[in-house]
């Protein structure tokens, strides 16, 4: 971990430089980063991240760059999103490396705030989603969502961006984020990016460090059994036999329990049972110890 500089005359708010890269640790410094660059006319974009950064994350810094004038990038191992049993305590952690790799790809600040500083003793405020939020990982993961809209909001309202862009990887979570951003007329436009692969067609994911080389070269049948199947349903094929077959295709790849694929409405991520308008092919498994998630478009004939 990076410490934390103390406040001086020539570093009036305590931050660090990676580089270039301040290190922002409260909501103040990171306010007062925003308000100079406002003063200046510039735009901002946020990039929102749990750390243990890789190129899919890079991505979005760079579709930020395009999309405004500065980009900040949140790094924070949200708590509220994992539920007891899951994978928070060893989530992958590595500050120097994450604002090695943000200045590199043209980032212009990092927020890093603690745990404390964001959820300050006597916090008791949660967000409660629906519609795309249910089933999916929400029925996996049941804490998730609410647990992302409301780091989401906050990071969202102590930022104020102009712009934020995810990640199409999470797409489920990329439909509540641009779900609950509207209900809550919250004043950022939600840009999504499409999914950055390995070259074998695994999508990129920090979770990815959880697989031995055996699991890493069986993981990509996943991607495959969905792209395959994505082709063949926009050519017609049935949708309970298409599933099946995904499933029988990566169980046999070695992929343990499966917890779910399915076909569902790209846009309000409803169940469907045919393809007459854009939906999404998404599915979640264990391969070893690591929950592999995915998903394609699949986009109708004609
Ligand atoms: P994290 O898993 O670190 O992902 C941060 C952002 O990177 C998300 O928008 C995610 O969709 C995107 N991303 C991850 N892998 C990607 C890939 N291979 N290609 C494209 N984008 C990718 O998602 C979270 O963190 C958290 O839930 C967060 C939104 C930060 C809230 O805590």
């Amino acid at each position: 971990m990076t410490p934390t500089a103390a406040p001086s005359s020539s570093n009036p708010t305590g931050t660090l430089s990676a580089g270039t890269l301040p290190i922002l640790r409260t909501v103040e410094d990171l306010r007062s980063q925003v308000a100079a660059w406002r003063r200046e006319g510039l735009t901002v974009a946020l990039v929102p991240t749990m750390g243990a950064l890789h190129d899919g994350h890079l991505g979005l810094i760079r579709r930020g760059r395009e999309l405004a004038d500065r980009v900040v990038a949140s790094v924070f191992v949200n708590p509220t999103q994992f539920a007891p049993h899951e994978d928070f305590d060893r989530y992958p952690r590595d500050e120097g490396g994450d604002a090695a790799k943000l200045a590199s790809a043209g980032c212009h600040a990092l927020y890093a705030p603690t745990v404390r500083a964001m959820y300050p003793q006597g916090f008791a405020t949660a967000i409660s989603v629906g519609g795309p939020a249910e089933g999916l990982c929400g029925t996996f993961r049941p804490q998730m969502f609410g647990g992302v809209a409301l780091v989401v909001t906050k990071l969202f309202l102590q930022a104020l961006p102009d712009v934020a862009v995810f990640g199409e990887k999470d797409y489920q979570q990329l439909m509540v984020i641009r779900r609950f951003t509207r209900d809550l007329d919250i004043p950022v436009r939600v840009e999504g990016l499409p999914t950055v692969r390995e070259a074998d067609g695994l999508a990129m994911s920090s979770r990815n460090a959880y697989l031995s080389a055996d699991e890493r070269a069986r993981a990509p049948e996943l991607n495959r059994a969905l792209t395959a199947a994505a082709a063949a349903l926009a050519g017609g094929a049935e949708v309970d036999g298409a599933l099946t077959g995904i499933r029988g295709r990566i169980a046999e790849a070695g992929f343990g329990t499966i917890d779910y694929v399915e076909l569902r409405d790209a846009e309000t991520l409803e169940p469907v049972s045919a393809v007459t308008r854009p939906a999404r092919l998404l599915a979640a498994a264990w391969m070893g110890k690591a929950r592999l998630i995915d998903n394609v478009p699949v986009i109708p004939a004609g």
